[in-house]
């Protein structure tokens, strides 16, 4: 008898002992982590700052390993860092272009390695378009067009009268800098069709999307003695447009009044703009990404690269002067 329980005790270790093991076996496969490579544009604004963040949580909340880098605006150090992710033999790679030309051979690179990369935010401009898998981001032509809708809008009534745009635009050779342009002159030409109001582009200067250049670009206008004629300031993001208000603190023009401000982005010190009647409207720019961007790998590991769409756009809205501010949701960036 007390031999049999020796026996049966011996038959259930030996069972448990080799039950473990299999199990453990299990979980070396499925836990052996994906590598993402993640290379972003740079630090500019706060928007870009929730970006990133947006982008790594939710990567690393998939338990993905995440090895980023910043490319502080460099072209050049964007594409060592994207060298060093197909060195590392990462499983995939995320990338938020400084511009959009300049790619072709990088891209190659990683093409050749077989990694699939996943453009975010503004787009890449390469002459084999099968080089990235898919673009995930705003239509900045759909933010561009309302901007243009709400400066339309506000004039409606005053049709024999011209009204004169200054736009503050961002970066050259980028896709927000020019569909962004693109959008807000699609809108208001229509109204010169529509016999509306006149709404013209006085002059387009550049801030880079940064705030010290912002200011500095209005500042010089301001002493040019060019922004008196001037009815609407139409700023391509709202770092620039804390700069451009800097600079008008040192003219009699009060901002949100003399001069209708529109801007794009919505991080939350142009919200509070709004609401104090400094700014008429933001036009958000949504920079959650991080979600599309999971979702867009996640489909690509289970179903592979024929399941992932080329332009997955991310939703975004438009808060104006006119508006329920209680509706504005709070702003995270
Ligand atoms: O590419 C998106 C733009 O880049 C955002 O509007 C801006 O804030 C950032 O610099």
């Amino acid at each position: 008898m007390k031999r049999r329980m020796t026996y049966v005790i011996i038959i259930l270790l030996f069972c448990l002992t080799g039950c473990t093991v299999q199990q453990n076996t299990e979980m070396d496969t499925t836990s052996k982590s994906i590598v993402i490579g993640f290379s972003q544009s740079g630090t500019e604004s706060s928007w870009r700052k929730r970006h990133t963040e947006s982008i790594r949580t939710e990567l690393e909340k998939e338990g993905y390993e995440v090895i980023y880098r910043n490319g502080y605006m460099n072209q050049e150090r964007q594409i060592q860092d994207i060298r060093s992710f197909i060195v590392y033999q990462v499983d995939a790679i995320v990338f938020t272009p400084l511009q959009e030309e300049g790619w072709d051979a990088i891209l190659e690179e990683a093409a050749q390695a077989d990694i699939p990369v996943f453009v975010v935010d503004r787009h890449v401009s390469v002459t084999d378009p099968s080089l990235f898998l898919t673009h995930i981001g705003p239509s900045f032509k759909a933010e561009g067009n309302r901007a243009g809708l709400y400066v339309s809008n506000y004039f409606r009534e005053q049709s024999n009268k011209t009204i004169n745009v200054l736009e503050l635009t961002g970066l050259n050779d980028t896709s927000p800098t020019q569909l962004r342009s693109e959008g807000f002159r699609e809108t208001i030409q229509r109204d010169l069709a529509n016999n509306h109001v006149t709404i013209q582009i006085q002059d387009a200067i550049s801030g880079d999307f940064i705030r010290r250049k912002g200011k500095e670009a209005i500042e010089t206008y301001i002493k040019e003695g060019k922004m008196d004629t001037i009815n609407v300031l139409f700023s391509h993001n709202d770092e620039m447009t804390i700069g451009a208000l800097e600079a008008l603190e040192d003219t009699d023009i009060i901002p949100g009044k003399d001069l209708i401000i529109v801007t794009i982005d919505a991080q939350k010190e142009m919200i509070d703009n709004l609401k104090k009647g400094i700014v008429n409207c933001v036009v958000e720019c949504n920079p959650e990404a991080g979600v599309f961007v999971k979702n867009a790998i996640n489909r690509y590991l289970e179903r592979g690269a024929d399941a992932i769409p080329k332009e997955i756009y991310v939703h975004e809205t438009v808060f104006s002067s006119d508006m329920d501010f209680s509706q504005i949701p709070p702003r995270n960036y």
